[in-house]
């Protein structure tokens, strides 16, 4: 496991130099930037899931004379469609690591690098009418205080939206080894960098807690089936994590060979884990909205 990131904002002063659990960071400890195909993996995850976000992000107006802030951009996929499909008038897309990003920068899409835990010490980033965090804020232990942070970056009658994994077990099947790869990895995932999608189910609570108004969530689950990009993006990213999900996981060489072989059969059959998307608006009436 790599080692903690130094100057981490939640670490006391004179803490231990061993890493706690959940210590190591995203694209540190875990899936690393630089990693051949790290890009691809998360392409393969945005190929499936770009379709629902559109489709929220639209049917909450998104659109021309918006300003929004996609945070933790990844690829970009979403922060280009919102610059050159929606029309959005200026995207940020910012991550902690943009060498992905940079090809994607123009007039209408800026791109930004900074740590997202330290998104109060970005003044200059101003306000937006969206805030969009998929998959980022599930991986970082601030999680909660972020929802507050991100909210104070709404424009009156902005939205702030999050989407994160959602696990759906069949209680009937808890020893496969398809189950047992998954509740591993989990397992890995909080142990070292501190993800956490229990927490997932509580973003309509935090984006309440958070003073937003016309909070809502939703949950979807692509199917997990032969031969489709999702079951690639699981693929890829066991496969990424082997030495962690034997070491940290505890899972057996056989057992993430066996599910691995699963993913790759034309057996494979699948609720796979899915998507909650929360969103809520900071009260008041958007300019833009022409109110
Ligand atoms: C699983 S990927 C999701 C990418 C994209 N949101 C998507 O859904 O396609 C997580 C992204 O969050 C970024 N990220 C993780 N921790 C971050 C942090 N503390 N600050 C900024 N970005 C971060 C990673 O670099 C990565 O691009």
């Amino acid at each position: 496991m790599a080692p903690a990131s130094e100057g981490h904002p939640e670490q006391a002063p004179g803490a231990p130099s061993t890493p706690r659990p959940g210590a190591g960071r995203y694209g540190e400890a875990l899936f690393r930037p630089e990693q051949p195909g790290e890009g691809d993996r998360i392409d393969h995850a945005a190929l499936v899931y770009d379709p629902f976000t559109r489709q929220r992000l639209r049917s909450l107006g998104v659109g021309p004379g918006w300003r929004c802030l996609e945070a933790g951009a990844g690829t970009g996929t979403i922060a280009r469609w919102l610059a050159e499909e929606a029309g959005a008038n200026e995207v940020v897309a910012l991550d902690r690591d943009t060498s992905r990003l940079e090809p994607l920068a123009g007039p209408r899409l800026r791109v930004h690098t900074a740590d997202l835990t330290r998104i109060a010490d970005e003044p200059d980033l101003g306000t937006f009418d969206l805030v969009h965090a998929r998959f980022v804020l599930m991986h970082l232990p601030e999680r909660r205080a972020l929802v507050s942070r991100l909210a104070e970056r709404l424009n009156p009658g902005g939205f702030l939206v999050l989407s994160d994994a959602v696990d759906v077990p069949d209680p009937a099947d808890p020893h496969s080894a398809y189950r047992q790869t998954l509740n591993a990895m989990w397992r890995t995932l909080a142990q070292t960098i501190g993800t956490d999608i229990a927490a997932v189910r509580a973003h309509p609570h935090a984006l309440r807690a958070a003073g937003l108004s016309g909070v809502a969530a939703e949950l979807v689950c692509p199917p997990l089936t032969p031969g489709t990009s999702l079951t690639a993006f699981w693929s890829e990213t066991w496969r990424r994590m082997r030495p962690d999900l034997l070491i940290a996981g505890g899972l057996e060489p056989a057992a993430l060979d066996e599910a691995l072989a699963y993913l790759d059969s034309a057996g494979l059959a699948e609720l796979g884990p899915g998507m909650l998307t929360a969103w809520g608006h900071r009260p008041g009436r958007s300019a833009r909205r022409g109110a």
